[in-house]
């Protein structure tokens, strides 16, 4: 990771102009993992060039997977087959990505060698048994850190089997740990969840030829079959997108178009969940891209008004949130969330962080074990942090377009995860931010 950072971000100007956000994380991890699977070679447009996305990258290349970046957001995996991976040299380095790491100890779980699989401070306090119980079950033998913390040293072996598993969770990277160790298993591999999570490891195995059952809450398929080689086209990532449709809606005269956003249902939460606040935000253009459902939008400002937050839509925006309560923050009335708990196993815990940083700008936020309840205001200048979290970064960079006056926001290095030009692409539209400094 890059030294320390601090950003300083105040009041800009009315934001202005179009943006093509970079590509999708989700996509652009699952798509490395099943080209490098396939047999043949595949071509990715619209990779995220973004730290989580080059260490998945990464730790392909030393399991002997040839990946050519002929130009910025393009690779070319050489697929080396099913059975085709060789143990890497060392330890598999996931960075800060959960999403990595998770998804990587249901695949390598499937392998005929072992692998240890690291991660970063914040990682290596992520709770992994969500994926190692149930891939236990299914024959696996994975030793974790203490508490069932990183690192996972992974012995891999081929006589795994399916399982029929009921998660008490929604989420994509138990789901998807599951479905990778599946491909791997005798018979059947099926997931249930509370609440769909999103769909990209069921959507893209289909479109790689493997025979893939799903529909909301359940994904199943079964092992012995093969991946084929395909192009995949990763739309621009909705979650970064989303602080700017914050940043607009919030700052008067703004009038902003995303190009080619993924608009994915399980993913677009915030949206329905700004509407209900008031904003407006127009689909101007609807399209398809590489099987996802992409679109422009247009945002323009809107007052603001609290909501009660619908439960439902807490899955399709699960990484929202810290730019939800930006919204809430500066919009007028209460909002309240609720069965959010998952936020504060974040890459921070993302109710503390927001609801600490949201008060020393002046916002009254209180906490509750699941959720919040955000009261509407004014925010003023002043120093917070962002706990070294991306998505935390982002968002406090939006609630200083709309302070009193200037705010330091300490930590920003870990923007690189995700959206590495974020400041020059903010302050290309209007925002007042500096970086590095
Ligand atoms: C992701 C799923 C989500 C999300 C994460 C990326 C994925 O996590 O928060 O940023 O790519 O599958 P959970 O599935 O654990 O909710």
């Amino acid at each position: 990771m890059a030294a320390r950072q601090d950003w300083l971000a105040g009041p800009g100007a009315p934001l202005r102009g179009e943006l093509r956000v970079p590509g999708d994380k989700s996509v652009s991890h699952r798509a490395v993992m099943l080209a490098a699977l396939a047999e043949g070679e595949s071509r990715i447009e619209g990779f995220l060039e973004g730290a989580d996305t080059l260490a998945t990258a990464a730790i392909f290349r030393s399991m002997g997977v040839c990946i050519e970046a002929p130009s910025a957001g393009v690779r070319s995996v050489h697929g080396v087959g099913l059975h085709g991976l060789q143990a890497a040299k060392g330890e598999l380095d996931c960075g800060n990505s959960g999403t990595a790491m998770r998804l990587l100890a249901g695949l390598l779980a499937g392998q005929a060698f072992a692998s240890t699989l690291i991660g970063d401070a914040s990682l290596s306090c992520r709770p992994m048994r969500r994926v190692l119980d149930p891939l236990g079950r299914m024959g696996a033998r994975i030793e974790s850190g203490e508490g069932g913390l990183p690192p996972l040293r992974i012995h891999g072996k081929y006589d795994l089997q399916g399982i029929d598993f009921n998660n008490e969770l929604a989420s994509a990277q138990v789901k998807s740990a599951l479905l990778l160790a599946g491909l791997y298993a005798c018979g059947e591999t099926r997931v249930r969840e509370p609440r769909p999570s999103r769909d990209y490891t069921e959507r893209m195995l289909a479109a790689f030829g493997w025979p893939v059952r799903f529909r909301g809450g359940e994904a199943a398929l079964e092992g012995g079959h093969r991946l084929r080689a395909t192009g995949v086209r990763v739309p621009a990532d909705f979650s970064s997108a989303a602080f700017f449709l914050v940043a607009a809606s919030l700052v008067p005269g703004s009038d902003l178009l995303l190009r080619g956003v993924g608009m994915n249902p399980r993913r677009t939460g915030l949206l329905a969940a700004l509407r209900a606040m008031g904003a407006d935000i127009r689909i101007v253009a609807e399209g398809e891209q590489g099987g996802e459902p992409v679109a422009d939008l247009r945002v323009r400002h809107a007052p603001l008004h609290g909501i009660e937050l619908d439960e439902a839509l807490v899955p399709d925006m699960i990484d929202e949130f810290p730019a939800l309560f930006v919204a809430a923050a500066l919009a007028e009335g209460r909002t309240v969330v609720r069965g959010a708990g998952e936020l504060r196993v974040k890459e921070s815990d993302r109710i503390a962080g927001m609801a600490t940083a949201l008060r020393a700008l002046g916002a009254r936020v209180g906490e509750t074990p699941d959720g919040a309840v955000i009261e509407g205001g004014r925010l003023h200048g002043g120093e917070v942090d962002s706990l070294g979290d991306h998505r935390l970064a982002m968002s406090l960079a939006v609630a200083a377009q709309r302070a009193g006056g200037e705010v330091r926001i300490r930590d920003c290095a870990n923007v690189a995860t995700s959206y590495p030009d974020f400041p020059g692409h903010a302050a290309g539209l209007g925002f007042g931010l500096r970086a590095n400094v």
